[in-house]
């Protein structure tokens, strides 16, 4: 992978990389369109990363999908697939040298999953090591891990440029997410709900007659009677996620439909 990087960097020419764990959609989708339209070369990777799994998350029954997910990709402007094999990431006989990561790692998807987004992060050094892209795009979608590598790249001074992503929807509203494939038919028809609360929210915000504690509540009053377990629903400062001080905002949420967590976010700027 890195002799090929090299190679176009001596000829002039400059790359743009979209990570991916496979299993791709519409949104990831977007994703590499956006990557063609920044750079001469596009790199997509397909990598399952083991160390953002959690012991009783369950790593195995990732979907993979490769061979459906090159056939997505062959329809797209893409030069390389990167599928890098997990010895060749994690060497076996060294131990893993994690990268740290700010106290906000810990809250909204940290706090139910601890160690994720240090995985996160080391996974994303170590694939830019490989790939040495000039840009990366992330989707707004997983907006808490957009800025935490926004914020790994100016730690380490990096010399790439960070791209967020609109998030892309099905037509009712619901992000695309691989795991929008557990849902039955009855909860994916209820799961639009979780994106009419955060346009409610966001009404009522602009409106600016009820606090945000209240626009917060009334949201989380809403998904739980329509039988949503809530994680978290919050109105944050878009830039670091601490209480909104500044215009640029975004409402997180994540919630449960049975055994499948489902995230979403909508900022307001
Ligand atoms: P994965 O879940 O495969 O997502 C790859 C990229 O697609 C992420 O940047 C994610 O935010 C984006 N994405 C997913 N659904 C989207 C949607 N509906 N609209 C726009 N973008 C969307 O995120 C990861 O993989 C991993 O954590 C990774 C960064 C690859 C590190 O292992």
């Amino acid at each position: 992978m890195k002799a090929w990087s090299q190679a176009c960097h001596r000829m002039g020419e400059s790359i743009a990389f979209v990570p991916t764990m496979g299993n791709l959609h519409t949104g990831h989708l977007s994703l590499v369109e956006q990557a063609a339209n920044l750079a001469d070369k596009v790199v997509v990777s397909i990598f399952v990363n083991p160390t953002q799994f959690a012991a009783n998350e369950d790593l195995d029954n990732y979907p993979r999908t490769e061979a459906d997910d090159l056939k997505q990709l062959a329809s797209q402007v893409v030069d390389v697939v990167f599928m890098p094999l997990a010895n060749e990431i994690y060497p076996p006989n060294e131990m893993i040298q994690y990268l740290d990561v700010p106290a906000v790692a810990k809250q909204y998807e940290g706090a139910a999953r601890p160690e994720h987004f240090r995985g996160v992060v080391t996974v994303v050094k170590k694939l830019f090591d490989c790939v040495e892209p000039d840009h990366a795009i992330f989707g707004e979608k997983d907006f808490q891990q957009l800025l935490l590598i926004k914020d790994m790249v100016k730690q380490l001074a990096l010399a790439v440029e960070i791209h967020g992503a609109a998030i892309v929807r099905d037509k009712d509203g619901l992000a695309k997410s691989s795991r929008n494939q557990y849902l039955s038919s009855e909860q994916r028809q209820k799961s639009p709900l979780i994106y009419q609360a955060l346009l409610n929210a966001r009404q009522s915000i602009l409106d600016g007659k009820l606090t945000y504690a209240d626009i917060e509540s009334q949201a989380i009053d809403f998904i739980q009677q329509n039988g949503l377990k809530i994680d978290y629903f919050v109105i944050r400062d878009a830039t670091d996620l601490s209480l909104p001080k500044r215009s640029k905002r975004v409402i997180l949420v994540a919630a449960s439909l049975g055994n499948t967590r489902l995230l979403d976010n909508l900022r307001i700027d």
